[in-house]
This record gives structure tokens, C-alpha cells and sequence, in this order.
């Protein structure tokens, strides 16, 4: 078959329109993944898509929309829930099921009384299922069983030849495919994770239930709820392993293994330049959009690199991340390998947020505790050699004697930002040093309580990050109460410190200490979430 090149002009919309209008088969750009669209409501083009991908046709697809006004014909009934989903989140990067109408026709909902209907933003996307005039059905636009094509060259590899256009709309911004959320049952059930987030989709719904496939892997006799979850899925040629440790450990082991020919790492942008293996990196440690972005995109370059065999970076799984963890998991078909030694988990978080208790709290249910303001105020954590750079930095009167005059020490670093980035500079490597000392001999789930852990550097030797949070103006009350401080003060403290989004955008696990009696439940999450990757 003769593939037609299409381009996100009037013209090829147009062309793409009469396509799928006549029954065809178009490839097209969608803010998410490329997808492969057909006329939803018509059995033959929708039955050509299962044979284009080589998908199983029990697998349903998604009907793409551009105005809720189109939903109605599709769906035997509207919920209230749907509507307040639509108008938050529509359009954009979220499927919601619901029982289907008799125009669906079984093909498109792979046998299913149910259908999944979204509204995609991408304009390309919106222009030609306008052009074409009817719903469209559009799974994304790999073959079944590959990753998923985020950008034309992925799509056009997969696909000319196999349908009658591709259309070019470069790259696709969210890199994940939607969130699939089922409004069927008594109550929301998430069915794959995506861009929109679970947090975000509970904001509108009050209750959400993920369905256990969106972390592990079902057991033998376990019924998918959502088809496509039973598959193996996005797996490129390599056979991929997810190593879980921190990045030093991920760093060591992989460079433990030499040069093995086809080994290739799979990796965080951060980790790549200490890895003396070929890698290929998906996206920051602490940006998890960039990850998402960026997965589908490394999956293929490892296949380009002749990968064999790829270990990959765990991936955190708070916010979009989920969809990360979740589609790696997949690719990796549920391989984790988890490294010998201690679970570390680092806990940190603003000025007044109530690390201490968070950490009481978690020592209680069974954790090791190292606590780095405790570790700074020990005199052994510095050596001789710290502490005369630490003279000839701040004044020889800090160490009188060659011993730290910690008080006057203080004076002098804490005056400016710069004299804190110094201090920090110079002390680092010597806390470093006393807490994998601590470290040694510790084999159960440790916390590390740091609240300069990304400063230090100490967020590498961390498997996971722990957020704790409270509202500002607890914080600030309980710096005042703590401190002695007037509220000015504590404010003025405040704006020298990262704000609290740098730290929840950065950890795995946030926790809100507002005080109150949540804490405990909160506390029993976290502990639970935390000992069940322990293995
Ligand atoms: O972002 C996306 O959703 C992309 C773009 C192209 O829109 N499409 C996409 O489609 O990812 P696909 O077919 O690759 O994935 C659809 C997923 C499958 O896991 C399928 O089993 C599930 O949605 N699904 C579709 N209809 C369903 C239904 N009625 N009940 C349960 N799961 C359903
Ligand atoms: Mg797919």
C-alpha cells in the first residue's frame, strides 16, 4: 500500500478528513502519543486498525471527540462525574469510560458494553477529526506490543506501508499516553495513569480507586478491568531490567558489569556522565514531566544503539511519574532487580514543616533514623583538613586552637547567602563521609533527615525522597514558637529558602503535617508504601 505524506496544513487536514471519511486508515499527532485513527463508528475502517497494528481484538479502543456535545450520541448515560471531569480536564490528556450507546460498534469497544471517550487538545488532532466529521477511533500508532510513537519518524517507521496517510505534527508534548479513568462501577476506578494526575482527577471525583495493574503486574487468573493491561506492552527489542537503588548504587552496579557488548544503561540525565556503559536517558531524577516526555523516545534510541539488554534507573512514582513507573514496569515486563543494602529514604522539607515529627513518627514503625543537624553539631564529623579551610574561609577565630568554635562559626556563614553556599561547600564532604558511616551496618529501612539533602548531594545515595509540607502559615507559627523569632523574621528566613514546590516536585512522597490527627493514617501510607518496595 502506498503511504500518503500528510503535513498539518488546511490542505493535508483536509485530505485526512476525506480519508477517514471513506472508510481509511490516518496516522495523526496527538498532545499525548501518535495515534492511528479510523471512523469510530464505522466496524470496517475500525477493523482495519487491528490488522494495521497487529492488535488482538478483544483490546478496545478510544474515540477521540472535540466537543462534549459529541459524547451523547456515544453513551448510553452522562453522569454528573463525567461532565465535572470534561469541563476540568477536556481537552486534554484524559479517556473516561462509560457504558456505550448501539452506535458504538462492538469493534471499537473490543466486545465491551463500555466505551472510552477523549478530547484531545492537540490542534492537528482537533482539525482533522473535524475534518472527517465523525468520531474517531485511535489507539496509538505503534505496532502492538512496541513502545508507543512520540514523534513522525517513530510513527512513519512503524506504519508506511500498513495505511493510507501519515500526518506529520512533530513531536508530541505530554510523551505519555492519556489517563484512563472507568466511571462504570460505584466508584472511579483509575485504569492506566497519565498525564492527568491521580491527585488532580481525585480534586474533581472526592474517591478514585487504582486498579492494582497500575503498579504491579496481575496474578495468574486475575481479569484485566481495562483489555489492554493484560498485554505485554511499549517492550522494545532489548530486554529491559529496572534496577532499584539509589543513583550511587545504580552508578556502581552497571559499572560493575564492564563492557558487556549490548549492555546498555537506561538512565536519569544526572546519573549519565558516571556510567561507563553506552546509556541513553529519559529525562531528569526531579522532573518527571521530562521523564514522561522523554520514555518512549529512549526506548527507541536504545533499539537504534542494538541494545540487547537495557537496566533502567527505577523511576519515582508521585504525579505523572506513576505513568512513568507504570509504562516501564510494562516495558520491563515487571523485572526489578533490587540491590543489596539498606533502603534509604531522604527526608526533607522547608523550615517549620515538622520533619522531626514525621521522622518520630516513621522510627516508630521501624526505621533507623540519621539525623544530619545532629550529625553537623558532632565535633568528629570534621577533620583537620575541613576545619582549616573552614579558618581560612570565615577567620582563623573559628578555630582557635585547630578546634571548631561552632557558635562562631555560625555567626559568620549564616550572615548571607553566599557565606551559606561556602559553608555548605566546605562541610559537605565531611557530613557525607560521617553519614555513610552511620550507614554501615545498617541493614533495615533508614531515614536520612537532611534538610539540605539535595544541596549536599546527599539525594544520591537515597532510593527514595520524602517530602514533608505544611501550610505556610503553620510554619511560620511554628518557627516563631520554635525560634523565638518575630512573624517578620520568620518570613524573611522563609524567602531565603527554596519554596515548597521545589521540594514536592523533587520527592517520591510528600507528606502534609499540618498537624491534626491525619498523621497517623498518612504515616501508615507512607510506611506501608515504603516497606512494600522493600521486598
Ligand atoms: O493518549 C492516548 O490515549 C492515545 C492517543 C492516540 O489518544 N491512545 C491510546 O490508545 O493510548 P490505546 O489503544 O493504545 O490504549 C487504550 C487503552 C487500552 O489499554 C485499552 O484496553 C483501554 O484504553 N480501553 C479502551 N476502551 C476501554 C474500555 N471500554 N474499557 C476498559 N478499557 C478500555
Ligand atoms: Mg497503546
Amino acid at each position: 500500500m502506498i503511504t500518503e505524506i500528510l503535513d498539518s496544513s488546511p490542505k493535508g487536514i483536509a485530505r485526512a478528513g476525506e480519508l477517514l471519511r471513506a472508510g481509511g486508515l490516518v496516522a495523526i499527532p496527538t498532545e499525548t502519543v501518535y495515534g492511528l485513527a479510523a471512523n469510530a463508528l464505522d466496524a470496517a475502517a475500525v477493523r482495519k486498525i487491528f490488522q494495521a497494528k497487529g492488535r488482538p481484538g478483544d483490546n478496545p479502543l478510544i474515540v477521540h471527540i472535540t466537543e462534549t456535545g459529541q459524547w451523547a450520541s456515544l453513551v448510553s448515560s452522562l453522569p454528573k462525574k463525567a461532565i465535572e471531569l470534561a469541563e476540568r480536564f477536556w481537552p486534554g490528556p484524559l479517556t473516561i469510560i462509560l457504558p456505550k450507546s448501539e452506535q458504538v460498534p462492538y469493534e471499537t469497544s473490543g466486545g465491551l458494553d463500555t466505551v472510552a471517550v477523549r478530547c484531545p487538545s492537540h490542534p492537528a488532532a482537533r482539525a482533522v477529526i473535524e475534518a472527517a466529521g465523525v468520531p474517531l477511533a485511535a489507539p496509538s500508532a505503534n505496532l502492538s506490543g512496541r513502545p508507543s510513537p512520540t514523534t513522525f519518524a517513530h510513527t512513519r517507521a512503524y506504519l508506511e506501508g500498513r495505511v493510507d496517510a501519515l500526518l506529520d505534527g512533530g513531536s508530541c508534548r505530554v510523551g505519555v499516553e492519556s489517563t484512563v479513568v472507568s466511571l462504570c462501577g460505584d466508584v472511579p476506578r483509575l485504569l492506566r495513569p497519565g498525564g492527568v494526575t491521580a491527585a488532580e482527577l481525585r480534586e474533581v471525583l472526592g474517591s478514585l480507586e487504582v486498579d492494582p495493574a497500575v503498579t504491579g503486574g496481575l496474578r495468574p487468573g486475575e481479569r484485566a478491568e481495562s483489555p489492554g493491561m493484560k498485554y505485554k506492552h511499549y517492550a522494545p527489542r532489548a530486554r529491559i531490567e529496572i534496577v532499584d537503588g539509589s543513583p550511587e548504587e545504580f552508578i556502581e552496579y552497571v559499572n560493575s558489569l564492564g563492557n558487556t557488548p549490548g549492555t546498555c544503561a537506561l538512565c536519569f540525565d544526572e546519573t549519565e556522565k558516571y556510567v561507563k556503559i553506552p546509556a541513553v536517558t529519559y529525562g531528569s531524577r526531579y522532573d518527571r514531566a521530562a521523564q514522561a516526555r522523554e520514555l518512549f523516545e529512549a526506548l527507541h534510541r536504545l533499539d537504534g544503539l542494538g541494545a540487547h539488554r537495557a537496566l533502567a534507573q527505577m523511576p519515582g512514582r508521585a504525579g505523572v511519574g506513576l505513568a512513568v513507573y507504570n509504562r516501564l514496569m510494562r516495558a520491563a515486563a515487571f523485572r526489578v532487580m533490587t540491590l543489596p543494602g539498606p533502603m534509604v529514604v531522604g527526608l526533607t522539607g522547608p523550615s517549620g514543616a515538622g520533619k522531626s515529627t514525621v521522622a518520630g513518627g516513621l522510627v516508630e514503625r521501624g526505621f533507623q533514623l540519621i539525623d544530619c543537624d545532629r550529625l553537623t553539631r558532632r565535633e568528629d564529623v570534621y577533620d583537620s583538613e575541613c576545619i582549616a579551610a573552614l579558618a581560612q574561609a570565615f577567620g582563623q577565630d573559628v578555630a582557635p586552637g585547630g578546634r571548631l568554635d561552632r557558635r562562631k562559626l555560625a555567626g559568620r556563614a549564616f550572615r548571607d547567602a553566599g557565606s551559606v553556599k561556602l559553608l555548605g561547600e566546605l562541610t559537605f564532604p565531611a557530613i557525607t563521609r560521617a553519614v555513610r558511616r552511620e550507614l554501615c551496618g545498617m541493614d533495615g529501612p533508614v531515614l536520612l533527615d537532611a534538610p539540605t539533602l539535595f544541596e549536599s548531594g546527599l539525594d544520591s545515595i537515597c532510593r527514595r525522597i520524602l517530602a514533608v509540607t505544611a501550610p505556610e502559615e503553620v510554619r511560620i507559627r511554628r518557627v516563631m514558637a520554635r525560634d523565638g523569632l518575630d512573624e517578620a523574621e520568620a518570613l524573611a528566613r522563609f524567602s531565603a529558602q527554596h519554596p515548597e514546590e521545589y521540594y514536592i516536585q523533587r520527592a517520591d512522597l510528600a507528606v502534609d503535617n499540618g498537624g491534626g490527627a491525619v498523621m497517623d493514617t498518612e504515616l501508615d501510607r507512607i510506611c506501608a508504601e515504603l516497606k512494600g518496595d522493600c521486598r
